[in-house]
């Protein structure tokens, strides 16, 4: 049995069995609807359901009207919905490929810097900014942004945050050897530049927020594109912008990147900006609202900046686009 999904205020509708969660009914008919972590954690899915009934796991029947997480809502009649947006995308090419370990390097305190290949004659299109999931033998995945430009999709190089107690970064990972294998499935995500736009870039970046970010700008590169791209990246202490030195060596190269490096907790004697990076940006412009910004690392910082932005610069959310890091052990809240 199926049931009908339509978007509110639109021609569009797609089909999706009681089994199926609506993010994934409505990427295989070719419509895409935003999303980060797919495990009902980031709130990036959530929409309204104008009308008819969602099972939710942790809340059981919902019946609209009610806020809902598509990717984890599974239709129990036809419903309709408004999505924060949908357009209509080519449906996904998505491979499972077992890598292995090519190198691993710890960069900085928390961080290892982890390159998987993958076999040989095997690539994985993807656009600079998605990320892939690393199947972990139970089942459970995790997420991590794919650093490594598209022009290089014969491997994946991943920034790994060290979380205390995480099943992958504080256990698995400390343990991987040179070819030791790593199950992986790649890409996902809607967090991509958007081509179509000559507006000028912003990248907001926490931690190892930093990845999609070095994609994003070796992709520009490689494309020899012009249009001004400025990265704020932000940590506790210097040592945490695990690749400063790249970066500078980068705006040397390209006239038409800008770097600014933020830190909340300084050395004596820093002399570069300090405090958040949403905040700094905030004071670096009077006027933001024809610019494209890019956010990606910790949820608080990925909030924040959304909702400072718009309050207090004007940016439209249809211009802020985020991948919030947010752990896959994290419990879902009421919506
Ligand atoms: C789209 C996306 C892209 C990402 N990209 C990156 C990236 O490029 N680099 C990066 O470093 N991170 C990234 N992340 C974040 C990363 O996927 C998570 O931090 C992931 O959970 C780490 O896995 P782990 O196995 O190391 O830790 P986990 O086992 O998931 O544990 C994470 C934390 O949660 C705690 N925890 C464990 N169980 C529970 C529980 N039941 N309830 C609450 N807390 C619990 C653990 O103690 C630990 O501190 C991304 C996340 C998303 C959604
Ligand atoms: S994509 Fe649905 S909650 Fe994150």
């Amino acid at each position: 049995m199926t049931f009908t999904v339509s978007v509110k205020d639109s021609e569009i509708a797609f089909d999706c069995g009681p089994q199926q969660n609506v993010l994934d009914a409505a990427e295989r008919a070719g419509w895409a609807i935003p999303y980060s972590c797919r495990k009902g954690v980031c709130d990036s899915c959530v929409g309204t359901l104008v009308a008819g009934t969602f099972q939710v796991p942790g809340r059981g029947k919902v019946s609209g009207p009610a806020e809902v997480r598509l990717c984890h809502a599974h239709p129990k009649s036809d419903v309709e919905i408004a999505p924060k947006r949908v357009e209509q995308r080519t449906p996904p090419v998505r491979k499972r490929l077992t890598t292995t370990v090519h190198r691993r390097r710890q960069v900085a305190p928390g961080v290892t810097i982890l390159d998987l290949r993958y076999p040989i004659g095997r690539r994985t299109p993807f656009r600079a900014g998605q990320f892939l999931n690393i199947i972990l033998d139970d089942g459970d995945t995790r997420s991590y942004s794919l650093a490594n430009p598209p022009q290089y999709n014969d491997l994946a190089q991943l920034h790994v945050r060290h979380e205390p107690g995480g099943v992958f970064s504080a256990r698995i990972l400390q343990q991987l050897e040179f070819h030791d294998t790593v199950e992986i499935e790649a890409p996902f995500g809607e967090f991509f530049v958007d081509d179509r736009s000559e507006a000028p870039i912003t990248l907001l970046a926490t931690g190892t927020g930093f990845a999609p970010m070095r994609s994003i700008i070796l992709d520009h590169a490689a494309r020899r594109l012009t249009r001004p791209i400025h990265l704020y990246w932000g940590a506790r202490t210097l040592d945490d912008l695990y690749l400063l030195d790249t970066v500078e060596t980068w705006t040397k190269r390209y006239p038409w990147l800008r770097f600014t490096p933020v830190l909340s907790r300084p050395h004596p004697g820093w002399e570069g900006a300090t405090g958040h990076v949403q905040d700094v940006l905030i004071a670096d412009h009077t006027d933001l609202h024809t610019h494209q910004i890019y956010a990606c690392g910790s949820e608080a910082m990925t909030n924040s900046a959304a909702d400072a932005l718009a309050r207090e610069r004007g940016v439209n959310p249809e211009r802020f686009h985020a991948d919030a890091f947010v752990s896959a052990a994290g419990a879902p809240a009421a919506v």
